[in-house]
């Protein structure tokens, strides 16, 4: 039968594409957005995509009576859960909002989803949770950490799951920790929009490349890499909306499970690989500028791709020139992101 997903933050960039994918695979979508750092555009362009609307609640998840509504109207088989927000920086100087946000709101979500006997859980989490681990591959056994508010909330939103499941071992729950999602959608209208400047990499490039700014910003060129950039594991969005279908088959398959995966390639690029591979996308050569390094910043990380592989079968297809020339289609199609 028909399986019906609520999706948190299905109009933000992961959220949207995962969205995509999974109507494709025969769900029943809901989303719930706020819409703080997302545009309403996007479910036009993912009804242009799958020929499906999904059902739209305008909500925050911090409004409770809202959100149980939803629960109380529809007949929901699991959540994944985007919703969040994301720029490690600004939770720096906002731990509150961040805390507030991510944590309590995730906490509502769980209790209503308990209350209403929704029991599969997908929670979005990050190779941020890993800190600043020692060496690589990182691998799912390695400690976990967090150096700034950000991670925190990623870190004890796992542990509440956690600790909800030997609470309650009727919820299954699948936490996934993304490495560097860049690209976008191959048809070109679906992607990546950041409010305000860039945080990531690639959104960055996208703008020199597209004449919005000047330069790429490279932050330490005297790391112990090949290059002496610092080197991370990107993974195509497509891969990564794919590790969700995967891995709600599972939670489907294994109830009662609580499935704790990286989902990365298992690769590492430099910066500058990646400027170059964007330089061959966009068709000129991007121009870059060293600065010094970032407190924080690591020399290199990328995943152990193993346990996803053996869990829930997830392999990424994609490499960096799919994902520069997908971001490139994205941007070029889209200079000003969803805005006409
Ligand atoms: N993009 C990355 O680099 C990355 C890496 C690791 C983990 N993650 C996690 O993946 C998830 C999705 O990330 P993304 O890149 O798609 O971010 P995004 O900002 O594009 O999407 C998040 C969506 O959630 C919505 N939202 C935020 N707070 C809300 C609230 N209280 N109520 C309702 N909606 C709310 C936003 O409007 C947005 O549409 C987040 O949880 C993020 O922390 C992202």
């Amino acid at each position: 039968m028909k399986k019906t997903v609520l999706v948190t933050g299905g109009c933000g960039y992961i959220g949207s594409h995962t969205v995509v994918d999974l109507i494709n695979h025969g769900s029943n979508v809901i989303i719930v957005d706020n819409l703080a750092n997302s545009s309403i555009e996007v479910l036009n362009r993912i009804k242009i995509i799958t020929g499906v609307m999904p059902l739209f609640y305008k909500l925050d998840i911090l409004d409770r009576e809202g959100l149980e509504d939803v629960f109380a109207n529809n007949k929901i088989d699991a959540v994944i859960h985007f919703a969040a927000f994301k720029a490690v920086g600004e939770s720096v100087e906002k731990p509150l909002d961040y805390y507030y946000n991510n944590i309590s709101g995730s906490i509502i979500l769980f209790q209503i989803m308990q209350k209403y006997n929704v029991k599969n859980i997908v929670f979005s989490s990050s190779s941020t949770v890993y800190g600043n681990p020692k060496t690589v591959p990182v691998d799912e056994s390695f400690p976990t950490s967090a150096t700034n508010p950000y991670g925190w909330s990623k870190l004890i939103t796992e542990q509440i799951l956690r600790d909800l499941h030997v609470a309650d071992n009727s919820f299954t729950v699948a936490i996934l920790r993304y490495f560097n999602p860049v690209g976008a959608h191959k048809s070109g209208i679906l992607g990546e929009d950041p409010k305000g400047i860039p945080n990531n990499l690639m959104p960055y490039i996208s703008q020199v490349a597209i004449g919005t700014r000047e330069y790429v910003n490279v932050f330490g060129n005297d790391y112990d890499t090949y290059d002496g950039t610092g080197v991370r594991d990107y993974i195509h969005v497509l891969d990564l909306s794919n590790g969700h279908i995967l891995a709600l088959d599972y939670l489907y398959k294994n109830q009662g499970q609580v499935l704790i995966t990286n989902l990365g390639t298992g690769r590492g690029y430099s910066v500058i690989d990646v400027i170059k591979s964007y330089s061959r996308a966009c068709g000129r050569e991007l121009l870059y500028k060293i600065c010094p390094r970032r407190a924080g910043d690591v020399a290199v990380s990328y995943a152990n791709c193993d346990h996803a592989y053996k869990t829930i079968g997830f392999k990424a297809q994609y490499n960096l020139d799919d994902m520069c020339n997908d971001s490139w289609k994205w941007q070029s199609n889209n200079p000003n992101g969803y805005e006409k």
